[in-house]
């Protein structure tokens, strides 16, 4: 399969993910694109607008045509996906009848960041066939990455 991860990673904990996911893909003969999701402005978590409304993006339009599976990957900030997790899903073009996988890292509340992700995507006539969270009060140590890896294994 040919598969996207596209994430955003402020501290690093969803990169990861990220790159446990794609290696595991990669172990399996997968080819994989990582995508980091950037914003054109650095500024501190608060003082992005929580929607990610109106949020410009570096890599902003990105076509998922060529994949056969593409996964999102978020930090939970305020119960909620990061917002520049938000704007890269609203500016995601041929969505439709895309299979897609969600992860999200968190330290222990993910409230509805999967649902909302999940929905957006759905509006556009995505499918998102699986999801992960991965809470880790104190840090992500292998035995938490593991998790990653069966995800993977479970998409494969
Ligand atoms: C602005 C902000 C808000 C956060 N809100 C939550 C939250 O609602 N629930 C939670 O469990 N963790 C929350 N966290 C912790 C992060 O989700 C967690 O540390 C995550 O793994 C960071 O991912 P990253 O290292 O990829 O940036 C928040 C962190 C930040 C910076």
């Amino acid at each position: 399969m040919k598969i996207l991860i596209a994430y955003y990673s402020k501290t690093g904990s969803t990169e990861k993910v990220a790159k446990k996911i794609k290696q595991e893909f990669e172990e399996k003969g997968h080819k994989v694109e990582l995508v980091k999701i950037v914003p054109v402005q650095e500024l501190k978590a608060y003082q992005y607008k929580k929607n990610g409304k109106e949020l410009a993006l570096k890599n902003a339009t990105g076509s998922v045509k060529k994949f056969d599976l593409v996964l999102i990957g978020t930090p939970v900030w305020n119960f909620c996906p990061a917002p520049m997790v938000l704007s890269y899903l609203r500016n995601l073009l041929n969505v439709k009848d895309k299979k897609f996988a969600l992860f999200a890292t968190c330290t222990a509340l993910p409230g509805t960041t999967i649902q909302r992700m999940s929905s957006i995507l759905s509006t556009k006539g995505g499918k998102v066939t699986a999801s992960i969270t991965v809470r880790s009060i104190f840090s992500l140590d292998a035995k938490k990455l593991e998790v990653a890896k069966k995800f993977a294994e479970q998409l494969s």
